[in-house]
């Protein structure tokens, strides 16, 4: 898969960053540096194209996910990363999944799919994937989600929905909203770095 990959202080953190509809594997490491600039990371490009825009999976339409690609493309998108991190001496429970929009739905996609694997998870305007699947129960899985209170492609309730779905298999969540949509803004972020230091450093 396309990436790239920055190594910096491995006593840190290494974050894995999952772009947007439309966006590359470079989108989210100004996001990483702000958060922890000792930290390392990897961006990967999402490899299916949607209009020649890049996703990590396909959609129906607009939060109709396929189902089937989405499964495939988790199980793709784990067997690069697991191969990944072996190779580059990375361990994996320093391992935290930072996605965006699309990124975040595959960011959960993998937790859903790998318990107890992706232990750290940063979900910035995430839906909710495969809600008929519960997440395994895990009281060491760490979650941030941030939402918009007015985000069209994910209603607040949708929000709440998946941060009960964490709740319910003992996985500690931290739900932030701010009154916006679904851009992500500073004060997001302020409260991304908040939750990332209390919990990893
Ligand atoms: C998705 O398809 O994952 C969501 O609709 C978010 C997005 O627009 O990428």
């Amino acid at each position: 898969m396309k990436h790239i990959y920055q190594q910096n202080d491995l006593s840190h953190p290494t974050f894995v960053l999952l772009h947007g509809t439309g966006g590359n594997e470079r989108d989210l490491i100004p996001l990483a540096q702000i958060i922890d600039e000792k930290a390392s990371y990897l961006g990967v490009l999402g490899e299916v194209r949607e209009n020649g825009m890049p996703r990590f999976f396909r959609r129906l339409a607009d939060g109709v996910f396929d189902e089937e690609d989405l499964v495939f493309q988790t199980n793709t998108l784990h067997e690069f990363l697991i191969d990944f991190f072996f190779e580059n001496n990375i361990d994996i429970n320093k391992v935290v999944l930072l996605g965006y929009s699309n990124g975040a739905n595959m960011a959960q996609s993998l937790m859903l799919h790998f318990p107890k694997v992706y232990r750290y998870v940063m979900l910035h305007h995430p839906m909710n994937v495969k809600k008929d699947m519960a997440f395994q129960e895990d009281k060491q899985a760490h979650v941030f989600i941030g939402a918009g209170l007015y985000d069209p492609l994910c209603q607040k309730e949708e929000s709440d929905l998946l941060k009960e779905r964490l709740v319910d298999a003992s996985i500690n969540v931290t739900l932030h909203f701010e009154p916006i949509g679904h851009q992500l803004t500073q004060q997001e972020l302020i409260a991304a770095t908040a939750w990332y230091q209390k919990t990893l450093l």
